[in-house]
């Protein structure tokens, strides 16, 4: 049901998936937490989703890792990423914390790893030797595919240029009323995958009357129009719910296209800078 799009490595992900950040509301690593990110992950396999996007900083990867050993689904038939945590950017941190990551998953190999935000006020800005540590994850045969997350045009042309290797995805935020276009223009130009963040705007964008209309004329969810809007963007989408019924209205975006003049309706709601949600990556500067 979910179209797989070929990545710049020779690999292929899955174009939908689901996100786990805030599920469940707490990022401490508790059995409670574990168990509450097991049973809602659980939902989203059993709903068809077979791309989950998780995080060393979202606290949940044991939960994660529970719900994909109970589901029973075939290894190669899942595909889940997880992200390098602020506090791991330094080349031994990047492997002791990636052992971790995957004996939390229960995994003996990860399909995409990223770094989750480039930091280039910490660490003497040197996000590179952090990219080359990734690198040696996919030699290892450790991991598959290796990206990015939260990476600005400059950060791109830095790591590609200093060490010839390109990331396959970079993951930013992304939704109508923040396009971010420059981060995705510079993402195409160097052939990396986008896949939005927050492809909802946490919300926002649910109630906007352009998307709203569109809804109506298509009977659609406007969060299914919003989704299909992506999709059509070609982007990689993570939306997150932790209601059954919303993670399969999520899922079913793949029966039905938007005209182009629906598309230019959604394009215009951006409010450039104003739209971000999330933090500006070349200034966070945050670690858990
Ligand atoms: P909930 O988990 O209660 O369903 P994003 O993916 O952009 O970060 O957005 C996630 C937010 O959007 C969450 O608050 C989630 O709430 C809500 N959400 C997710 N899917 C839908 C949907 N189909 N309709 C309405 N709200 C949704």
């Amino acid at each position: 049901m979910v179209p797989d799009i070929p990545l710049n490595d020779g690999t292929t992900i899955p174009q939908l998936g689901f996100g786990t950040l805030n599920v469940p509301p707490e990022r401490a690593p508790s059995e409670q937490n574990t168990a509450a990110t097991a049973e809602i992950v659980g939902l989203a396999l059993a709903g068809g989703y077979c791309h989950i996007d998780t995080a060393q900083m979202y606290g949940n990867e044991a939960g994660v890792g529970r719900a994909v050993a109970a589901s029973g689904i075939p290894r190669d038939e899942l595909y889940v990423t997880s992200k390098l945590g602020n506090g791991n950017h330094r080349p031994d941190d990047v492997r002791h914390s990636f052992a971790q990551t995957l004996d939390k998953l229960g995994l003996a190999e990860l399909d995409l790893f990223l770094i989750h935000w480039p930091l280039p006020t910490l660490y003497d800005g040197d996000y590179v030797a952090t990219w080359r540590a990734m690198t040696e994850l996919v030699k290892d045969g450790r991991l598959r595919t290796q990206g990015v997350s939260n990476f600005q045009p400059d950060h791109l042309d830095r790591i590609t240029s200093e060490t010839g290797v390109v990331p396959a995805v970079n993951q930013i935020e992304v939704h109508p009323y923040f396009r971010n276009d420059a981060a995705r223009a510079a993402s195409a130009a160097h052939g990396i995958a986008v896949e939005a963040w927050s492809p909802l705007g946490q919300g926002a964008v649910l109630d906007d009357p352009v998307v709203g209309r569109i809804a109506a004329e298509r009977q659609k969810t406007p969060a299914q129009v919003v989704l299909r809007w992506h999709i059509q963007h070609g982007h990689i989408v993570i939306p997150k719910s932790t209601r059954r019924e919303r993670m399969e209205e999520n899922i079913s975006v793949f029966d039905f296209e938007l005209s182009a003049e629906e598309m230019t309706a959604i394009n215009a709601l951006d409010k450039g800078a104003d739209g971000r949600i999330g933090p500006n990556p070349d200034t966070f500067a945050w670690i858990p």
